[in-house]
């Protein structure tokens, strides 16, 4: 149980121990995901029997003048046949007729690896957008089957003339964002660069209006002339040290091994079955915990795989840790830990089905393309309210968050929301962090200008991380400040530049923002100020509906 037994961890041995679905590898070779998308790697939608939903629930864009998907899978169990069912399906028949496989429809997985073809060509008959709809069941045992559904995207067109067919890139208004699209894929499923990408995206699209003009004073402006510049100066600091003493959250570390003690439990009663969000060395799996009664609960489970370093784990635990024991509804804390020998740690925290804020945010962008939820000012009000409420009750409790974020929250299918540590979070929005210089990577386009200047941390600083967090709810979670390099964002604040408001954003809710990016700290607006001032702004919402 102690923390110098992780040196040496084997994540394989990890996963074979506590995986559920079939042995089964199933995943993209290299040349396929080079044919595809440009870049030598290999893609698993499911490895050692453990699904990537991340992966699979991505909807491939397929360039028109592919006309043939390889798949490569293998079962790994040497006892057990793998029963499967392969169905595909086309949104338009018309122009694309089912998809065929080049294996039967039904049969055993393989026990050698086998790669099987779906060949989709379109008919050339009309011009269309067509869904494509691939799924796999295999059955683990009686009446156990794993569905795996594959959605791909493709743009057929006409075939009167067979150059625009074959060459796509002579297609400017679809070439252009097929580039996007191909490039995004690779980087969601790999979680690497996702946001970089839509952050690109966005800035190419929005670039005009949001680099702040520097004569401008319209609407869309950033500058915030009446904030007053110079307020850095010695006396503010002198005011953050007479503060009650907040301890920040992850300098509480003396008594880690003695909390961790204290939720420690087997690995045996936690099981992993599918992994939600995987970085370079960070992965959060959805499983299950079988409690001291013997129940079994859902569970998130955030670990690392065997590229961590010691420093990494031990920042795991750290992080993770920040939230122990905290209990309050808008709060999401760490519910166990499970730390063996020669494997990484485990952290568990409880499911109720919650998703990252962020991504959920994200989708409610796609809602045009037909996905998710649509959000309205009341409700994009009442999670800003819940924020408060826990940063409220972090605060009552001496307590910092210093890296209050989209990110770093939850929500539910009720809109519920709770805040939660920022373990992991580096890893799997690298985009948000960046590093000035030293070895440390920080949130900066989220810090407060005197914590990006001096590190200096205070619940005002909290405050204006706040007001960045009701910009990504106002936004859908862009990417703050695209267009200014991080080495510059100091300055930028200096000059009184800040967001700008956000399209459709009530001017009452941008006052709050900007409120909340005030150049000292002393004239931000408390969490308690902010409470009664959106609480006054929900009410108005709700009296004119
Ligand atoms: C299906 O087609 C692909 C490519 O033509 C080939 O590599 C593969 O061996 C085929 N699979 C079977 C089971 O025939
Ligand atoms: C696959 O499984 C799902 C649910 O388990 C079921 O609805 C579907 O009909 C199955 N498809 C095939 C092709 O067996
Ligand atoms: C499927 O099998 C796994 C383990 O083999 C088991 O945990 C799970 O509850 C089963 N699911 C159903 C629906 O039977």
């Amino acid at each position: 149980m102690k923390l110098n037994g992780l040196s040496c961890f084997v994540i394989a041995i990890l996963l074979q121990n506590n995986f559920t679905s079939a042995f089964l590898n199933l995943y993209l070779s290299l040349s396929e995901v080079q044919r595809l998308i440009g870049l030598v790697a290999e893609l698993y939608y499911v490895r050692n029997g453990v699904v990537n939903d991340y992966a699979l629930n991505y909807v491939v864009p397929i360039p028109s003048k592919i006309d043939a998907l390889y798949f490569t899978w293998e079962s790994l169990s040497n006892q057990q046949t793998l029963p499967y069912t392969i169905i595909t399906e086309s949104s338009n028949l018309q122009a694309l007729p089912t998809p065929k496989l080049n294996i039967s429809s039904s049969g055993n997985v393989p026990t050698t690896v086998q790669t099987f073809a779906v060949s989709l060509p379109c008919s050339g008959t009309v011009s269309a957008e067509v869904d494509i709809k691939i799924i796999i069941n295999v059955t683990i045992s009686r009446d156990n089957v794993t569905s795996l559904k594959f959605q791909r995207h493709k743009i057929c067109f006409e075939y009167e003339n067979a150059n625009t067919y074959v060459s796509i890139d002579s297609i400017p208004a679809y070439s252009n964002s097929a580039n996007i699209f191909y490039v995004a894929v690779l980087c969601a499923l790999l979680l690497i660069l996702t946001l970089a990408i839509f952050v690109a995206f966005y800035y190419v699209r929005d670039k005009k209006t949001r680099r702040p003009p520097e004569t401008s004073n319209g609407p869309t402006t950033t500058f915030l002339a009446s904030l007053p510049r110079n307020s850095i100066n010695t006396s503010s600091y002198g005011s953050f040290r007479r503060m009650p003493s907040y301890s920040l959250i992850d300098e509480r570390s003396k008594d880690l091994q003695e909390r961790i003690t204290e939720l420690t439990v087997q690995r045996c009663r936690v099981r992993l079955n599918s992994v939600i969000m995987e970085g370079t060395f960070g992965r959060i799996y959805e499983g299950s915990y079988t409690n001291e009664d013997g129940q079994e609960e859902l569970v998130v489970v955030k670990t690392v795989t065997d590229h961590a370093s010691q420093v990494q784990i031990s920042l795991l635990l750290q992080e993770g840790m920040a939230m122990y024991s905290l209990n309050n509804k808008n709060i999401l804390s760490i519910l166990r830990v499970s730390i063996e020998d020669h494997t990484a740690p485990f952290l568990l925290y409880p499911h109720n089905n919650n998703t990252n804020l962020k991504i959920f945010l994200q989708k409610c962008k796609l809602s045009a393309e037909g996905v998710s939820h649509t959000l309205t000012t009341q409700e994009v009000v009442d999670m800003a309210l819940q924020i408060i409420h826990a940063m409220q009750y972090l605060h009552k409790k001496h307590l910092l968050h210093k890296d209050l974020a989209t990110r770093n929250c939850v929500v539910d299918d009720q809109l519920h929301i709770k805040v939660t540590d920022n373990a992991l979070s580096r890893d799997l929005f690298p985009s948000d962090y960046h590093c000035l210089g030293d070895n440390e990577n920080r949130p900066v386009k989220w810090l407060a200008i005197e914590s990006l200047l001096h590190k200096s941390f205070s619940p005002s600083s909290d405050v204006w991380s706040f007001g960045v967090v009701l910009w990504e709810l106002t936004t859908l979670a862009q990417q703050p400040y695209i267009e200014i390099d991080p080495f510059e964002m100091a300055a930028y604040l200096k000059d009184g530049y800040r967001l700008a408001q956000p399209i459709n954003c009530p001017d009452e809710l941008f006052a709050v923002m900007a409120y909340c990016w005030a150049m000292s700290a002393e004239e931000r607006p408390s969490f308690m100020q902010l409470h009664v001032c959106l609480q006054e702004f929900y009410a108005q919402l709700t009296r004119y509906v």
